[in-house]
């Protein structure tokens, strides 16, 4: 995949030599060569006959408000944004969603005429890959999140508080940093506790995780395939519907920990899929992107 520079967006010319139809959408990040959207959006712009190309831009941190002025200036309908940009996309954006606003970060840009508006579709990825994958509405439910400190943990928090779950468990590494997002997340109607995640042998705290219904990881532990698992064995059961956010390697420490237990899991490929095909009903409102963006992923 060809990874352009913010050098390339200097001139239509030197941005669209060589190809038919004109960058108008881009995803944005640092590294961004890994990403999956522009496999996911071409195929989906090519179906619904729309004369665009979906690009992948290396933006430089520091750069992003530059990157969406000259977008802007190109025609660009819009972008998506990820690591480690999500943050300077809030700020480089003169309006957001409320699911923006609540998490700090933006992961989907429309160039309106009057305005740049920034959205997040993480959250709605989330809640709909859960529904598809293991069958489960978030609602009235007890969610337990490991690795809630990071950006990934944050969204899906925040977004489990919003469609109305009944406990959230937060655990992670570092207590203080989901002391701080429980603090945030407060609503007087969701049960939040946070646990270290060091204490999670102890039989409270497995008592605690059997009680959930859907156990989640957002650590970024397990990204590397020898990484352990971010919960213990013992925390795991069959009664468990197991979520990684993670789905490069497809089946990590998490995940397999979980099957032995006889739990239900999924990897995060679909919840990729999901948050892309928001994004995609953002630029293309009454769209219906999601087998061509589906048969993109997998084909990659
Ligand atoms: P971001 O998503 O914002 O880039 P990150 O540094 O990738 O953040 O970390 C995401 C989550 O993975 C955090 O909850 C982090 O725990 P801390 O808040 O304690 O840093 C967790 N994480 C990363 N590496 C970990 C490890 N080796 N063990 C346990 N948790 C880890």
């Amino acid at each position: 995949m060809t990874v352009h520079s913010l050098n390339d967006l200097s001139s239509p010319d030197l941005l669209d030599a060589g190809h038919s139809k004109p960058a108008r959408l881009a995803v944005i990040g640092c590294p961004v060569g890994h990403s999956a959207s522009p496999r996911m959006h071409q195929p989906a712009l090519d179906e619904a006959g729309i004369d665009a190309r979906y690009i992948a831009l290396e933006v430089e941190p520091g750069q992003v408000a530059e990157a969406f002025a000259r977008m802007r200036d190109l025609g660009f309908i819009g972008c998506n944004v990820t690591v480690p940009h999500k943050f300077d996309a809030l700020a480089a954006c003169s309006e957001v969603d409320d699911a923006a606003r609540d998490l700090g970060a933006v992961n989907t840009v429309r160039f309106d005429p009057d305005a740049t508006r920034g959205s997040n579709t993480d959250g709605y990825g989330f809640e709909h890959a859960v529904k598809e994958t293991l069958g489960i509405e978030l609602s009235g439910k007890s969610v337990l999140i490991v690795g809630a400190g990071g950006g990934a943990g944050g969204a899906i928090a925040a977004h489990c508080v919003r469609a109305g779950v009944a406990r959230l468990i937060l655990v992670n590494r570092t207590l203080a940093k989901i002391e701080a997002l429980a603090g945030r997340l407060s609503n007087g109607q969701t049960e939040i506790i946070t646990l270290a995640a060091d204490t999670m042998g102890h039989p409270d705290q497995v008592k605690l995780a059997h009680s959930a219904d859907l156990l989640v990881n957002t650590a970024s532990l397990g990204l590397k395939p020898d990484d352990p698992s971010p919960l213990p064995d013992a925390c795991f059961t069959s009664e468990h519907c197991v979520f990684d956010t993670i789905y490069e390697p497809p089946r990590t420490s998490f995940i397999r920990a979980a099957e032995a237990a006889g739990a239900r899991t999924a990897n995060g490929k679909t919840m990729l899929l999901h948050q892309g095909v928001r994004a995609f009903e953002t630029w293309f409102p009454g769209s219906k992107p999601t087998a061509a963006m589906r048969r993109g992923l997998e084909g990659g």
